[in-house]
């Protein structure tokens, strides 16, 4: 899927998990996060925003995300979908999607 020398610290990666399309995050101090590729509010990639420092603007209307925990910073009625992320050795593999 993605390793850690693919996903530096700051960056953002789209990957695809059987049907799902997943962002990545590695976020400032070294944690991991993925959540559902696309926006809430109209489908951009998630993953084609800007990351300062934990909060995710989205690249299609400026939509914010804080991505320690999903929840929408401006506006804060929405939430990201989480996947459990997982790193063994340098792999960084997600479950808890669809087959
Ligand atoms: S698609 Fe993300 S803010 Fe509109």
């Amino acid at each position: 899927m993605a390793t850690l020398d693919e996903l530096w610290e700051g960056d953002l990666r789209e990957v695809t998990v059987g049907a799902e399309v997943v962002m990545l995050a590695h976020l400032p101090g070294g944690e991991l996060r993925a959540y559902q590729g696309e926006c809430p509010h109209s489908r951009f990639p998630l993953a084609t925003g800007d990351l300062d420092g934990d909060v995710l603007t989205c690249a299609g209307h400026g939509w914010e995300f804080d991505l320690r925990t999903g929840q929408g910073v401006n506006p804060d009625n929405c939430r990201l979908q989480p996947f459990p992320i997982r790193v063994v050795g340098e792999q960084i593999s997600v479950s808890g999607v669809r087959p």
